[in-house]
């Protein structure tokens, strides 16, 4: 059994990416199909880390101005760096006149597919593609299997892939699915949530002696916190007493208020640009294009803004058959890609302790450290960063 379907773009992954891209080629009169392979129970619930930059925030508002970013989520106007027991904050409206929200990825994606289904959206769950064919031609499709097991092939004049680091889309376009530019780390975050009071007010970022550790929250009642671990750690393998103790050792100068650990997990790191993003009639976006490690938390703020180049694109493409933004999606986007990374990789590695660091590597990274808190020039640098470049 096969079913044929046509649409003007196909969206394969109905995360943050392709759930705002179809939205905003609706805006533009251009109707679109999403599929993905997960459940819509399963998109929601799998929780995920949660910076929302300014301009990410400013555009969530535009589509949606009851957003329930600025009555669920938290605004955050600074982060601290804690080094050698003490903190430095960071104060981005001081700084750079901006700020970030604290508003779990699953929360966006509960808001954006109630927002998509209100308007008619045709959104497939249980949909997984196998591959796309004939991106060099003005048509090209999708292939994949529904829920029932039976083929399903969406004709369209684009296909997207908004599906992930194990994108289907990527290998139609790059040659090979692993074909890219890659950095691997030689360490892994330990993440809790636990229910407990808030620590502090706003995250801290902590180098101390004994590795990295990061406080974040979720809730008044929920948080999330995380420490530097080896990348083949086993979550199940420390006590909570241990978790707290390795936790609390990592934040000198601060009592962490402890509670019950109801989820643990183990965060590998890797830095990983897609060497095309883009050929003939396809192009990735998000995670399916590139990922950075958490540190800088910019993986969901990444995937919008490649999203906002594509939208103007498909846009010209396929309303005025004007090429001239699809040729420069690449260069566009990865003006950006690149700037992220640079900026993940780098709080990573100022944060973070190597297992070949000695002692020289410990106080050079401190005095790098102490030369950013110490400069409102470094400071600045880092919000403006954080809180996010301008988008389009
Ligand atoms: C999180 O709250 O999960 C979080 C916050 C900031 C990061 C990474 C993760 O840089």
């Amino acid at each position: 059994m096969s079913t044929s379907i046509r649409t003007r773009v196909a969206i394969v992954g109905a995360g943050p990416a392709g759930l705002i891209l179809s939205h905003l080629l609706a805006e533009a009169g251009i109707e679109s199909v999403i599929i993905d392979q997960r459940s819509r129970a399963e998109i929601e619930q799998t929780i995920r880390a949660g910076i929302l930059e300014q301009g990410t925030v400013d555009l969530l508002t535009r589509i949606d101005p009851n957003t329930r970013v600025h009555t669920v989520g938290h605004r955050h106007d600074g982060i601290e760096l804690r080094f050698q027991g003490e903190g430095h904050r960071i104060d981005f409206p001081g700084l750079v006149g901006r700020s970030v929200w604290l508003y779990p990825q699953h929360e966006v994606l509960k808001d954006m597919l109630a927002l998509r289904l209100e308007a008619g959206q045709d959104l497939r769950f249980g949909v997984t593609a196998s591959r796309v064919e004939d991106v060099d031609t003005d048509h090209p499709r999708v292939i994949a299997t529904d829920a029932d097991g039976a083929e399903l092939v969406i004709e369209a004049d684009f296909v997207v892939g908004a599906d992930g680091s194990r994108s289907a889309v990527r290998p139609a376009i790059a040659g090979t699915s692993r074909d890219g530019y890659f950095r691997e780390y030689p360490f892994a975050w330990f993440g809790i949530l636990c229910e407990a009071p808030a620590s502090a007010d706003e995250l801290i970022y902590s180098n101390s002696e004994n590795g990295f550790a990061l406080i974040s929250q979720r809730s008044h009642e929920v948080q999330r916190m995380y420490f530097q671990c080896d990348p083949d750690a086993d979550p199940n393998s420390l006590s909570e007493a241990q978790i707290w103790e390795t936790l609390q050792s990592r934040v000198p100068g601060t009592t962490l208020k402890e509670g019950t650990i109801f989820q643990r997990d183990v965060l590998r790191f890797r830095s990983f640009v897609a060497r095309e993003l883009r050929r003939g009639r396809a192009a990735l976006v998000g995670d399916a294009a590139h990922t950075v490690p958490p540190t800088g938390a910019k993986g969901m703020n990444l995937a919008i803004a490649d999203v906002v180049i594509l939208a103007d694109a498909l846009n010209a493409l396929l309303t005025e058959n004007d090429t001239r933004l699809i040729d420069g999606y690449a260069e566009a986007a990865l003006r950006r890609i690149w700037k992220a990374q640079n900026f993940s990789w780098w709080m990573t590695s100022m944060l973070h302790s190597l297992p070949e660091h000695n002692e020289f590597d410990q106080r050079r990274q401190i005095g790098e450290l102490r030369s950013l808190v110490d400069s409102e020039a470094g400071r600045t640098y880092l919000a403006e960063a954080y809180t996010g470049w301008p988008l389009g």
